[in-house]
């Protein structure tokens, strides 16, 4: 149910936000703008020091900034201690991590419900508390469960569900004007409170969506589910024009033209990585095991292989550009974040490519703009330069794995004048190939056959 807002009051609120990672930093520092009084807590003590002196330990761009801004009106404080979370708030946000679980597909629940089977013996006064960790559906319910049996004042602990849907490198405007607010319910009097406590985001006029427990976990699952889906969509479609000669740059323009299907998530390429889209993937498919409706997300299984075919399909091109065999080869991988404007390496399809062809004899070398840090810790086998020029220098082959803007401004010319071979292999699409073409450079790119004409 879409509910008309307008009428809701502010209520400055005590906030408590649990868990200060991508997600927790950012609402934490949000909330505090909005005029809340907002503790932010995390086990990680070197995490809170950093966040304190209003410095992260990730990149995300404006978070710096609007940290700082929290910090200096008085309202943002940060602490490591469970007991002064729960004397402090009213309403506790749960913002903790649930990674892929090392045994299977399923989601790792140990953070969160650690976070709750410490908090809930402390709350001894009633209060609200939000989940916005992405878990597999029916984790709320239980929590509300271990809520009324573990805190003294029992079921005046309430629970709610509100899940986020930030972008990493645009969490901030994510979070300060989403395209809509979700929260899962069992009493209206707790959306209520929710609205009140949003209104000074609310008041953007973006859909404020009422629902039950249930399907606020699951309309997490399905957005992540859904984008993952299209992306392989035209994945599979630059199969299809790498079989035949057609363009699916060209192909996704045409079709995005429809207003029922549109551009955006129709970036065909190296395929989607990161800590959500791939891990939120097959926790959503191992929960359907669960619940005996597997036949229902199977179709997510070939979203997934079509991904990581992508990986491999970038590998094949690059030892045909190489005139078939890699070993020896100087190749310059430009990009090791999942994605611009990111340090987040998890499941990045871009160290993955890099990986396998140096295990394959390559010597490879891997500039990132931001990720050089978190890639050299993940993969000590590769090298890393500082300077995308350095990395190309006496190449064989450059592949544009990530889409950095810094790439796309490289010029062509000056670039083919310190390669070994002036080959590149557009992963992304989404440099300007034909100035690539006019400059003497042999292209390819991933579902592009006609890139040279
Ligand atoms: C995603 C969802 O967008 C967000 O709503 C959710 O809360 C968390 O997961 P994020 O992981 O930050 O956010 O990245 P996103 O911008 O969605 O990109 C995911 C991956 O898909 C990246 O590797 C990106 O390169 C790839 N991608 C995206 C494509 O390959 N093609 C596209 O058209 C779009």
């Amino acid at each position: 149910m879409t509910h008309d807002i307008a009428a809701a009051e502010f209520a400055p609120r005590r906030i408590t936000v649990i868990g200060c990672g991508y997600l927790g930093a950012v609402h934490a520092a949000a909330m505090a703008t909005l005029g809340h009084d907002v503790l932010g807590f995390d086990i990680d003590t070197d995490k809170i020091a950093l966040l304190e002196k209003a410095e992260t330990p990730f990149y995300e761009p404006g978070l710096e900034s609007l940290l700082t801004e929290a910090l200096a009106t008085g309202r943002l404080r940060f602490t490591t201690s469970y007991a002064e979370t729960a004397a402090f708030g009213d309403v506790h946000f749960l913002c903790v991590g649930t990674p892929q679980s090392a045994e299977s597909n399923a989601a790792d629940l140990s953070y969160v419900d650690g976070a709750i089977e410490t908090l809930a013996p402390l709350l001894t006064r009633p209060c609200l508390v939000v989940g916005k960790s992405t878990v597999p559906v029916g984790t709320a319910e239980r929590i509300r469960d271990t809520l009324a049996e573990l805190s003294p004042v029992g079921a005046a602990v309430r629970l709610a569900w509100n899940p986020e849907f930030l972008r990493e490198g645009f969490a901030v405007t994510d979070t300060l004007t989403p395209d809509r607010l979700v929260v899962g319910v069992d009493a209206q009097g707790d959306a209520d409170e929710l609205a009140a406590l949003y209104q000074p985001v609310l008041i953007h006029g973006m859909p404020w969506v009422v629902t039950d427990l249930a399907t606020a976990q699951l309309v997490k699952s399905a957005a992540n589910a859904f984008l993952a889906t299209k992306i392989s969509f035209i994945n599979a479609m630059a199969e299809l024009c790498e079989a035949t000669g057609a363009d699916v740059v060209a192909l996704a323009d045409a079709i995005g033209h429809d207003v029922r299907i549109g551009r955006k998530f129709l970036q065909a390429g190296l395929g989607f990585g990161g800590g959500c889209l791939p891990k939120d993937l097959r926790g959503f498919m191992a929960r359907a095991e669960e619940l005996g409706v597997d036949q229902a997300l199977h179709f997510l299984r070939d979203v997934d292989d079509i991904n990581m075919r992508r990986r491999r399909r970038a590998v094949e091109v690059t030892t045909q550009l190489l005139g078939g065999s890699v070993t020896g080869a100087h190749i310059a991988v430009l990009g090791a974040a999942f994605k611009p404007d990111s340090d987040d390496i998890r499941d990045s399809p871009a160290l993955d490519v890099a990986t396998i062809l140096h295990e394959r004899g390559a010597k490879v070398r891997v500039h990132d703009p931001k990720a050089l840090g978190n890639a050299r810790r993940s993969r000590p086998a590769l090298s890393f330069v500082d300077d995308p020029i350095d990395a190309c220098r006496d190449s064989d082959v450059v592949l544009h794995l990530t889409e950095w803007k810094v790439y796309r401004e490289l010029d062509p010319v000056d670039l083919g004048k310190i390669v070994a071979h002036k080959r590149i292999l557009d992963a992304r699409n989404a440099l300007d190939s034909a100035a690539y073409v006019r400059a003497g450079w042999d292209v390819r790119a991933l579902g592009r056959p006609n890139v040279n004409r």
